[in-house]
């Protein structure tokens, strides 16, 4: 330490503008100027080094960080071209910049996103579906509750499929759910769709016919990440709903053809739907994988599926690693099947899950589902803000 603060000047601890509880870490036991950088330790022997650009960057005062938006205003274009003056008081850390500004860290806010923590606010990772994998099922009356409502939204980043059971019978609840955790994403479709057999339909769910494995809009750039369907009434015989996760079966397909897995990633194909005042299309791959091929998102739809627009020399291989992905994906050894009853919703990651349904006979009782969308990032929101007052 470079200075030390009087033994009597009393501070209250500092205040880091965050809403993510901080405070809990323990107390700064040292910390010491080294060449352009700072080394902490903690009173746990926990030990960091931080740039000084990186510090004088997250300074909390008002005009560094905007004390309501909680925003940044402080721009970090200028080197640190002379070491602050730095003191420990309480555990917590003061620094004292060459321009006279004071910028103050609280030991806990420091401990916490400090490079070698894991993320601080960490989110349920996606973990692929195990063989006696079953969705996670939260009661309505529970879901209502910030303890219910952070069970269901953790089994929807984990497992992207979860139930929510014993729901009144009552029309527009899938929108009153649904937006307790964010505003629905509209598409062609609406905001909100109903789902059942009608007269002269424009897509092939608001017919009778089964529906085999599929994902919602693989036409747009974003299909929507999430989906909720709210069943009011399942009289009809059939109808049974499909689901089956993409993470584990792109874990197959690598095992057991690593080249249809090659072909689907690295081959954009079209996707078009049309009806009279739309014609949305993109051009994408089947399988989009990132740098280290884990999933980034699937596109499977055979009904949204447009011409196949490939060099004619190519069109045997890819209908071959087609013909293989979807196989997996409706074997036996993937594909999840269970009735959904009045009163269940069912919500699913639509860019990793994909969901379908049995056939059913529409003269033999009515099926009514209510639908919506919503954004991930809503969901992930939803359950930090939870996260800042439930353990
Ligand atoms: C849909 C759909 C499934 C069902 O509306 O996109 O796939 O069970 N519905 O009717
Ligand atoms: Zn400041
Ligand atoms: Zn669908």
């Amino acid at each position: 330490m470079t200075s030390a603060l009087a033994a009597t000047e009393k501070r209250s601890a500092p205040q880091m503008s965050e809403l993510t509880p901080y405070e809990h870490g323990p107390a700064l036991s040292d910390a010491t100027l080294t060449d352009s950088s700072l080394a902490l330790t903690w009173e746990d022997s926990t030990r960091t080094t931080l740039p000084l650009l990186w510090l004088r960057d997250h300074c909390a005062c008002a005009q560094c960080r905007h004390p309501q938006t909680r925003e940044r205003l402080y721009l970090p274009l200028d080197d640190i071209e002379q070491a602050p003056s730095v003191t420990l008081a309480d555990g917590h850390l003061y620094l004292q910049w060459q321009d006279g500004h004071v910028s103050a860290f609280h030991s806990g806010w420091l401990y916490q996103r400090r490079p070698e923590a894991t993320r601080f606010s960490a989110l349920p990772a996606p973990q692929p579906w195990r063989d006696d994998f079953f969705p996670e099922g939260v009661r309505h009356a529970d879901f209502l509750t910030p303890e219910g409502e952070k069970t269901w939204l953790t089994a929807m980043l984990r497992d992207g499929l979860a139930l929510v059971t014993d729901a009144p019978l009552v029309e527009e609840e899938v929108s009153r759910l649904a937006e307790r955790i964010g505003p629905q994403r509209a598409t062609n479709f609406g905001g909100r769709f109903n789902v059942r057999s009608k007269p002269n339909p424009n897509n092939a769910a608001y017919t009778a016919v089964g529906l085999p494995l599929h994902i919602d809009l693989p036409n747009w750039q974003q299909p929507p990440d999430i989906q909720l369907l709210y069943c009011l009434q399942n009289d009809a015989s059939g109808g049974e709903s499909l689901f089956a996760d993409g993470a584990r079966v792109i874990n197959a397909l690598r095992e057991q053809d690593p080249e249809a897995l090659v072909i689907l990633s690295e081959t954009p194909i079209d996707f078009r739907f049309q009806d009279d005042t739309h014609d949305i299309a993109i051009k994408a791959p089947v399988i989009t994988l990132d740098s280290q091929g884990e999933l980034v998102e699937i596109r499977l739809n055979n009904w949204i599926r447009d011409t196949l627009h490939l060099p004619a020399e190519k069109m045997a291989a890819w209908y071959r690693a087609y013909k293989v992905l979807w196989q997996l994906f409706h074997s036996d050894a993937h594909q999840l099947e269970f009735t959904l009853k009045p009163g269940q919703m069912v919500a699913f990651d639509n860019r990793r899950v994909l969901h379908g349904r049995r056939e059913f006979d529409p003269n033999s009782g009515a099926r009514h589902l209510q639908g919506t969308y919503l954004d991930r990032d809503m969901l992930a929101s939803r359950l930090r803000v939870l996260a800042r007052t439930t353990a």
